[in-house]
């Protein structure tokens, strides 16, 4: 017969000296494990005498439940050691100096930020959408019909196509999230929706991916005059002075009737001025919410309507920071970074100037 309190000073002993979780186990393994020293001591119970396993019986599984509870012990210990050790290591120094060298916010970020300044300003919150779509958003519901010739227009990016034989997409345009929106949330909707958007074209005006800011508003009156008034104070805020503007009609399957708002510049050596002289660049397009697009979203024409507007935000952050080539935008190059980007720990406001 084994001696109980051998075992039990034994494996006590070695509980205590585990080190971390996994020497413990080891310890737990060869005490309780399937083979371990008790369980095996256990199973010869079977072939003692009934007066030996009155004794034996009770003490071996009072060993066996101290031994456990030992474990349990050193295991809470151990983990709040290791827990100790971790915030130890990892404390940070909240009162040293922040090095202004060791990045910059890239203008594509700050002109998005301060968009959504501005556009605060007029009452819009910020609302978000997956990169990857499915049809359905990106297209059908936006009124453009499977075969409709508007979506070669795009020269969309198909992923493989799943079981059913469906292709999701990356989103052309952020006008998805225009149908997202009407139909999570009931009307007044008033959101901007900044973001990335891809289309199969390069060169020194296009890269395949690029960031679009587009502009939802529903409500049971708001027209094409709210519409106008909206993006005209935008860009003077924008630009940081008064901006002459013109909208053009245009076409668009969502949008009934669509326009595109160009702004007035002139060219003064390499340079362009926004909002004098003789010349119109067009930044954005627009028009009221196509009926069709409301009934897609569960939303009844007669009750509601509004206005949505999309923009390119890379080609206004080279007009507003005169940054001369698109693709220099995307190469990473950290010196470009350093001439062109913005300070992190300025943050764009209206109160204190945008930039
Ligand atoms: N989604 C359009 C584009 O990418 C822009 C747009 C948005 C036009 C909303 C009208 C209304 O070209």
């Amino acid at each position: 017969m084994v001696d109980i309190e051998t075992l039990k000073s034994k494996y006590a002993g070695e509980i205590k000296a585990a080190a971390d979780l996994v020497a413990l186990d080891v310890v737990r393994v060869a005490a309780l494990g399937k083979k371990g020293e008790v369980s095996l001591q256990m199973r010869t119970l079977a072939q003692m005498s009934p007066d030996e396993k009155k004794v034996m019986g009770p003490a071996l599984n009072g060993l066996k439940n101290e031994l456990t509870a030992l474990i349990e012990m050193r295991k809470l210990t151990l983990e709040e050691e290791a827990l100790n050790a971790a915030l130890a290591s990892e404390t940070l120094d909240m009162s040293l100096p922040v090095s202004t060298k060791t990045g910059t916010l890239h203008p594509v970020m700050q002109v998005m930020e301060e968009m959504a300044v501005i556009f605060a300003d007029q009452g819009f919150s910020v609302a978000e959408g997956p990169d990857i779509e499915d049809d359905f958003h990106n297209f059908t519901a936006l009124n453009f019909p499977p075969g409709h010739p508007a979506r070669d227009m795009h020269d969309t990016f198909f992923l493989k196509p799943d079981a059913n034989g469906e292709k999701m997409v990356l989103r052309t345009h952020t006008s998805p999230v225009q149908i997202r929106t009407m139909m999570n949330q009931k009307p007044p909707i008033r959101i901007i929706v900044p973001g990335r958007t891809y289309r199969c074209d390069s060169d020194h005006t296009h890269t395949p991916m690029f960031h679009q800011v587009e502009g939802l508003v529903i409500d049971k009156t708001t027209h094409m005059g709210h519409l106008k008034g909206c993006l005209m104070d935008f860009v003077s805020a924008f630009f940081e002075t008064d901006v002459e503007t013109r909208f053009r009609p245009h076409h668009f399957p969502f949008t009934e009737p669509s326009a595109e708002m160009d702004v007035r510049y002139e060219r003064v050596g390499n340079e362009i001025r926004i909002g004098q002289g003789d010349n119109w660049m067009e930044i954005l397009g627009c028009g009221m919410v196509h009926p069709n697009v409301l009934i897609n979203c569960g939303l009844d024409p007669d009750e509601y309507q509004g206005f949505a507007f999309g923009m390119g935000v890379d080609r206004l952050a080279m007009l507003k920071y005169g940054m001369p080539d698109l693709r220099d935008m995307f190469a990473g190059d950290g010196r470009w970074l350093e001439h062109y980007g913005f300070s992190p720990l300025l943050q764009a406001n209206s109160a204190t100037g945008l930039s």
